[in-house]
């Protein structure tokens, strides 16, 4: 039969393809397994371009289609966190048999993640280059978000990144813990406390920590009832 459009646009053979056959998985789960590993790779790569034309847009000050790519980027992560629970539904039996067939291999080698963590620089410099243009700090926009509204919203869809960031770390630690266990060192003989410390980590900390700068000269008031 010949491949329908759908098919070849697609190209679903080839997507198809690229798991493991039945006859070679170590487990049946192992589809699930490789599956979802390679979905958060093109979501990694799609969160990637949109750094690419953040940087551009803001560099023209393109605000608002530099807000709408960071807002992008933080759906993927979004839907990142969220499909680590497909893997939750996985017994760690089955995992045993996985991890059998993976040799060294980890997650610290994914290029996507890598990928982003190098690019989330480039945010910080762009986001940098715009505050000097525009002659405002993080600071002055936690003081007054009306002084620059649409920098006000960049560096709120900034926030969301972050945070959206740590939580897809969070689950995937939760992941590990209910897998492995939390004392089992991973296949590279690292211990737990690396996704811990990597999951307290920011892209943006000038960000979160303007807010300091402002309650940092607030004093409690009369109780208002
Ligand atoms: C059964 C499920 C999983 C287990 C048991 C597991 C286990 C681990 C362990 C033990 C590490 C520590 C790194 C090391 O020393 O090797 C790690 C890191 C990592 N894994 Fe997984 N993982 C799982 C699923 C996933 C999935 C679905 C993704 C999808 C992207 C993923 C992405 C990563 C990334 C990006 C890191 C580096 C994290 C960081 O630096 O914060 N893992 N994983």
């Amino acid at each position: 039969m010949p491949l329908t459009e759908y098919e070849r646009y697609l190209r679903v053979p080839e997507l198809l393809s690229l798991q493991k056959p039945e006859e070679t998985r170590t487990h049946e789960d192992e589809l699930l397994f490789q599956s979802v590993h390679q979905v958060e790779e093109l979501w990694m790569k799609c969160a990637d371009e949109e750094i690419t034309k953040f940087v551009a847009q803001i560099d023209r000050d393109e605000l608002e289609g530099a807000r709408a790519a960071l807002h992008r980027i933080y759906v993927f992560e979004k839907l990142m966190a969220e499909q680590m629970r497909l893997l939750e539904t996985m017994a760690p039996l089955a995992y045993f048999s996985i991890r059998k067939g993976l040799g060294h291999g980890s997650g610290l080698e994914s290029p996507g993640f890598n990928r982003l963590l190098r690019n989330s620089k480039k945010v910080v410099e762009a986001f940098e280059r715009a505050c000097e243009r525009r002659k405002v700090t993080p600071e002055d926009l936690v003081r007054d978000p009306q002084k620059d509204r649409s920098m006000w919203a960049i560096a709120e869809a900034m926030l969301d990144i972050d945070d959206a960031f740590q939580n897809f770390r969070f689950r995937h630690l939760q992941l590990v813990k209910r897998i492995i266990g939390a004392g089992t060192p991973s296949l590279k003989g690292n211990p737990i406390e690396l996704l811990e410390n990597n999951a307290k980590k920011m892209f943006f900390p000038t960000i979160w920590r303007a807010r300091e700068a402002l309650f940092s000269d607030f004093a409690p008031g009369e109780l208002k009832t």
